[in-house]
């Protein structure tokens, strides 16, 4: 409950800085570097995806990836994105679905819904909906989900079996789980780990690679695999590590190469032919 709470706050806060002009950036982002330069989040989208949405929508963006880039979308799809933050994502994806499909966004911060909605008027985008609730308790009914991203969510949250439980819940049979997260790469002491969570976000906690293969499987996921989209060095969070009093060239062995964003995906085995006709 204290995560989520925090998790809330942070989040909440970042809304509102967009909301009066400011940048969405919170961690590292707002105390350091800012955002043009913060290697995590800047550069994620091309001018060609920009383009389509309001500017809020963009710079509201505190994604560790791109998952509607490289998540297959097909008109008259249902799209559900956990923890939608200012919508960049739903907004891509409902552009992607079409008028026959549906992108739904879900988060647990209001003032977040509050600026994915007014995203949303402004896109004039119709075929999409913003709930308020939790990724480890997805106000949808069982199989009613074609597609399920997310964007740098999952790590946040402190039950994750649950969330990819409940991923695969609402997924239809043959559904594909589609999402970019913040993984660790093998063992990492256990200091060294949170020293550079710190870095990467509010709050994060973020799985090792073998620990999400493992846990998906478990949920019932196949097809698994996590390709790596951005690999951190120390360099990238030397500034910030620093100014929090870390001794990086101790560390500095130990992180390159072992954090990224990477893109997750899975598919939930579609039904067995159970009776004639039942596949028909
Ligand atoms: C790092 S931001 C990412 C936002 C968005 N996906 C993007 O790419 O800009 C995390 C978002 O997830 C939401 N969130 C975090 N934990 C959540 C949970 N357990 N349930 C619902 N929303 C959550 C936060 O409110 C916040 O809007």
């Amino acid at each position: 409950m204290e995560i989520k709470e925090i998790v809330k706050e942070k989040y909440g806060q970042a809304a509102l800085r967009v909301t009066t002009g400011g940048s969405s950036c919170c961690g590292a982002s707002a105390t350091v570097d800012g955002c043009g330069v913060d290697p995590i989040i800047s550069r994620l989208y091309d001018a060609n995806q920009t383009a389509q949405i309001p500017e809020e929508a963009v710079v509201a963006s505190l994604g560790c990836g791109n998952p509607t880039a490289l998540a297959q979308l097909n008109p008259g799809e249902v799209v559900l994105d956990l923890g939608s933050g200012g919508g960049i994502d739903v907004l891509l994806s409902a552009k992607r679905v079409g008028p026959t499909g549906k992108a739904y966004g879900l988060d647990m911060t209001d003032e977040m819904l509050a600026l994915a909605r007014e995203n949303q008027r402004k896109s004039g985008l119709l075929n999409v909906e913003f709930l308020k609730g939790e990724i480890e308790n997805i106000p949808l009914p069982d199989n009613s989900v074609d597609v399920i991203i997310s964007n740098c969510v999952i790590n946040l949250s402190g039950d994750k079996d649950r969330v990819l439980q409940e991923a695969f819940r609402v997924l239809k049979p043959g559904g594909r789980f589609a999402v970019s997260d913040v993984v660790v790469r093998g063992t990492v002491p256990d200091e060294v780990k949170r020293s550079m969570l710190l870095w990467v976000g509010c709050i994060a906690g973020a799985l090792q690679d073998e620990q999400y293969v493992s846990k998906l499987a478990k949920s019932g996921f196949d097809q698994i695999d996590i390709e790596p989209t951005r690999v951190y060095n120390i360099e990238d969070a030397r500034t910030f590590l620093s100014a929090e009093g870390i001794d990086v060239d101790s560390i500095a062995a130990q992180v390159d190469g072992r954090f990224m964003s990477a893109f997750i995906h899975a598919t939930k085995p579609a039904a067995a032919c159970c009776a004639p006709g039942c596949c028909s």
